[in-house]
């Protein structure tokens, strides 16, 4: 894999599910797990995408489902990288509803993950560096690096 820089926006992923009895609650809302597993499969995409490495999931931070989710909701899962560090890449996975009469979308949930290219061994590999082309791309890094430093320092207690 060529490890010349490369733009977020070549690795955007886009999945859109639809929220089945199968994984709702008694209440009729979307089990937490099973939205962690779409974002965890989003996020994942985005960063093979990126690295053009089998990525594995090294941490997955701040979550927060602000909305709930409901039987027959039409959920859309956005990933985006946001850095790019040594052998690691932040990925953010923003999941959304769309309402099935207007297509105007709700945000339900957002979370941050780390994800590390690997080799057929499970071996770390350097990724490829971010380009960043615009101020909001610029913005992501600085932002995903503190969050990075923050999250090392938990890594080492
Ligand atoms: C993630 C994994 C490959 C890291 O391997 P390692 O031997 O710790 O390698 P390193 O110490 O060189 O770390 C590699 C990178 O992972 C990052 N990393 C490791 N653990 C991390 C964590 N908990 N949070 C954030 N980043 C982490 C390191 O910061 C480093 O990033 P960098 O190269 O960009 O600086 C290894 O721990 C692993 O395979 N974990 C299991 C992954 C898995 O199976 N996930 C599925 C869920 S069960």
């Amino acid at each position: 894999m060529s490890t010349a820089p490369r733009s977020p926006r070549t690795s955007i992923t886009e999945m859109t599910e639809l929220v089945l009895p199968q994984h709702s609650n008694v209440l009729g809302t979307a089990f937490g797990g099973t939205v962690l597993a779409w974002i965890d499969v989003c996020g994942a995409i985005c960063a093979q995408r990126h690295t053009g490495l089998v990525a594995v999931t090294a941490a997955i931070d701040e979550v927060n489902f602000v909305s709930p989710i409901r039987v027959g909701d039409v959920v859309i899962l956005q990933g985006r990288i946001n850095a790019a560090f040594r052998t690691s890449v932040e990925v953010s996975v923003t999941v959304q509803v769309e309402d099935r009469i207007t297509t105007h979308r709700r945000a339900c949930v957002d979370a941050f993950m780390t994800f590390v290219g690997v080799n057929e061994n499970g071996e770390p590999q350097p990724a490829p560096p971010l380009l960043t082309e615009t101020p909001d791309d610029e913005r992501r890094v600085r932002e995903a690096t503190q969050r990075r430093e923050a999250r090392l320092l938990t890594r080492k207690r």
